[in-house]
């Protein structure tokens, strides 16, 4: 596959593949091995809407990634894995290696009646196992749905059943930090109301002998013995779903994303290679967990389709120093590393003696993804990290999106700190007004949309295809929305600003209000609820809760722990709010809308530009919420 190597060629590749796409991405596509070639490039509409690409096509994805790289690659290392710990052993994996194990898996898969299209639900830490178990699935075409293995019970009992999965992958426990979790006992917990599950497969991580329930629960290293290393791939059609992934959006129910086989392999695997120029010796770092499409794209998928050699991390940036980042980064070589701004925001606030103890001269790019970098830990990392000699490319896309959607290409770009920069080629990003009108000048500033397909764009959303027309293909008129507002630069530079629907973005982890409001209403002292984000300088949006509770209930500070403890339980420990402040009434439209920008005001600490708060039911509540949330909120 070609790589672009300077500006004016990308500028050149861009306008071809705007002007011909067709042509473009069936050249890329060429470059994999495809059991039978497709009829048609592309067909789309973004009414239904409906997109194929490379329809008619058949592939098998982890037959790109394993077999195709067998005889030139065969003992070049394709996972290197390096635990939470850093006294333990790491585990290193040739193409040979992985290959063998996939096929392994595959067939313990097939052993526990796993077929075609069955969907496997895969809740487990980031060891080999985890990597392994999602080519397994695509081996054999069953479905993967990662569940990031942070959720609770309660989360990953609504994922199960919402993809009626068929089998459970897990492990013992898993290590975070110097904790240890005890992930077996969260997946028999959500079991209990989770009636499609006929099997668990369970990976031993450390050494823990947990509940197994007989005819249900199996080991998976007995499994392994009993069958071959050989399993062939299944033949798959390019627009059969290679996996799903929840994500949050504005209502309460997550939605499970819909990639397939054929367009997914080709973008995630183009843009891989073009956004960090990875050469053929060079050891490639994402520091993602695969529970998010991050880890999906470019700790598995992108790299392993280019036959780069991609580091996998157990650990924790801050375990058992925060120094840990940069001595992976020396003791591999890492040649490019790919974070996210919160884990750099948290390292920044530690002693710069943690980076400065190590070289970090194998470095070449930086990247970064999940939320907008603010510029003084954009510098933080450029100068400190990238010793000012390193392009960062700071990648914006989404789950949705399946790759990387605006960003710079390696060195080949120009940077601007806390830009975006250019689309990909094949991406053709708006910005509109608030009535969908595309606003074409510079130098502007208006919501973000897409306004033709790229072979990775999600296809649907599981089981509710309405739901995926409404959020993504109904706000604009033949756009893709993407839910972020952005700027162009008098270059065509863009900025990505953040969510603009009611989506929270806390580090790098997107939640919607209504999901936490949910989460909250289950605590029998709560009626009502609102929440909202404001700045956070680690985690880049908090989550401050605005809670009305029952009469007669005491307010303390043990109600606050109890209705954390409520999110906790309903979500995970991810989606804990930072704030609960505990309010007699909500504003509140006359037609009973909760008015969120007040309390985002609020909760910003800028109560001098309320706006108009003459439609309010109640004005008067808006004046107790300020004083309520004066202890909470340092005002501006
Ligand atoms: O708001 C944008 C933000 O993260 C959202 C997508 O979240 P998710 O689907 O979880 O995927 C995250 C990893 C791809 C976007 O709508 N976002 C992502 N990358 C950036 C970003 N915001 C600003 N700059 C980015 N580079």
């Amino acid at each position: 596959m070609h790589t672009i190597s300077t500006f004016e060629e990308y500028q050149k590749t861009y306008q071809d593949s705007i002007e011909r796409p067709e042509q473009f991405w069936g050249d890329v596509a060429s470059h994999f091995q495809w059991k039978k070639t497709w009829d048609s490039v592309l067909e789309w509409n973004f009414e239904e809407p409906h997109i194929t690409w490379f329809k008619g096509g058949k592939l098998n994805i982890t037959e790109n990634m394993l077999d195709r790289h067998l005889e030139s690659r065969g003992n070049k290392l394709a996972i290197i894995w390096e635990p939470n710990d850093p006294k333990e052993k790491f585990v290193r994996l040739t193409y040979k290696e992985l290959y063998e194990r996939v096929c392994q898996y595959a067939n313990v898969l097939k052993s526990l009646g796993v077929k075609k299209g069955d969907r496997v639900c895969i809740y487990m830490p980031m060891i080999p196992d985890l990597a392994v178990a999602v080519m397994a699935c695509a081996r054999i075409g069953a479905v993967h749905s990662v569940v990031f293995a942070g959720f609770s019970s309660h989360a990953l009992a609504d994922r199960i059943n919402d993809a009626q999965a068929k089998v459970v992958i897990t492990s013992d426990g898993l290590n975070r930090g110097a904790k240890q979790i005890p992930v077996k006992r969260v997946v028999d917990e959500a079991l209990l109301s989770c009636e499609s599950v006929e099997k668990v497969l369970v990976s031993n991580r450390l050494g823990w002998i947990p509940a197994m329930k007989k005819g249900r629960d199996h080991w998976l290293e007995d499994e392994l013995k009993l069958v071959s290393k050989e399993c062939p791939a299944e033949p798959m059609d390019a627009e059969d779903l290679l996996f799903i992934l929840y994500t949050s959006g504005s209502t309460g129910k997550p939605k499970g994303v819909v990639h397939t086989c054929g367009g997914y392999m080709v973008y995630t695997a183009y843009t891989f290679q073009n956004v960090f120029q990875c050469k053929e010796s060079d050891i490639f770092w994402c520091s993602a967990d695969i529970g998010w499409v991050t880890g999906h794209s470019y700790i598995i998928y992108g790299p392993l389709l280019n036959g780069a050699t991609t580091l996998m991390f157990e650990g924790v940036p801050t375990y058992p120093d925060p120094g840990r980042f940069w001595q992976v980064i020396d003791k591999y070589g890492v040649n490019q590393f790919y974070t996210a701004p919160t884990a750099i925001r948290a390292l920044m606030a530690h002693s710069i003696d943690h980076v400065l103890s190590y070289s970090l001269d194998s470095l070449k790019v930086l990247g970064t993804v999940g939320e907008p970098i603010n510029e003084e830990a954009w510098h933080w990392y450029h100068l400190h990290v990238g010793k000012g000699r390193c392009p960062i490319v700071d990648t914006w896309w989404q789950t949705e999106t399946g790759g990387v959607m605006i960003s710079g290409l390696g060195n080949v770009s120009p940077m601007k700190p806390a830009h975006a920069g250019y689309p990909l080629p094949g991406v053709q990003p708006v910005l509109v007004d608030q009535e969908g009108k595309e606003i074409t000048e510079n130098n502007t500033e208006g919501y973000l949309a897409i306004k033709f397909p790229w072979p990775s764009i999600l296809r649907t959303t599981y089981g509710d295809h309405n739901r995926c027309k409404l959020t993504y293909f109904s706000a604009y008129k033949n756009l893709y929305f993407t839910g972020d507002g952005a700027k162009r630069d008098d270059n065509g530079m863009y900025r990505i600003i953040g969510r603009v629907d009611d989506v929270i973005n806390v580090s790098g982890h997107r939640f919607g209000t209504a999901e936490i409001e949910n989460a909250i209403n289950q605590n029998k002292k709560v009626v009502e609820s609102a929440v909202v984000g404001y700045p956070h300088s680690i985690k880049g949006q908090g989550i401050h809760a605005y809670v009305i509770t029952k009469p007669g209930i005491e307010i303390n500070d043990l109600l606050r722990e109890e209705i954390i403890e409520t999110v906790v339980h309903q979500i995970g420990k991810i989606a804990k709010p930072e704030r609960i402040q505990f309010v007699e009434g909500l504003p509140k439209t006359r037609s009973g809308k909760i008015m969120r920008r007040i309390l985002r005001k609020v909760a910003e600490g800028d109560t001098r530009s309320l706006g108009d708060t003459s439609t309010l039911l109640d004005p008067l509540v808006v004046d107790d919420i300020i004083k309520g949330a004066e202890s909470l909120v340092v005002v501006r």
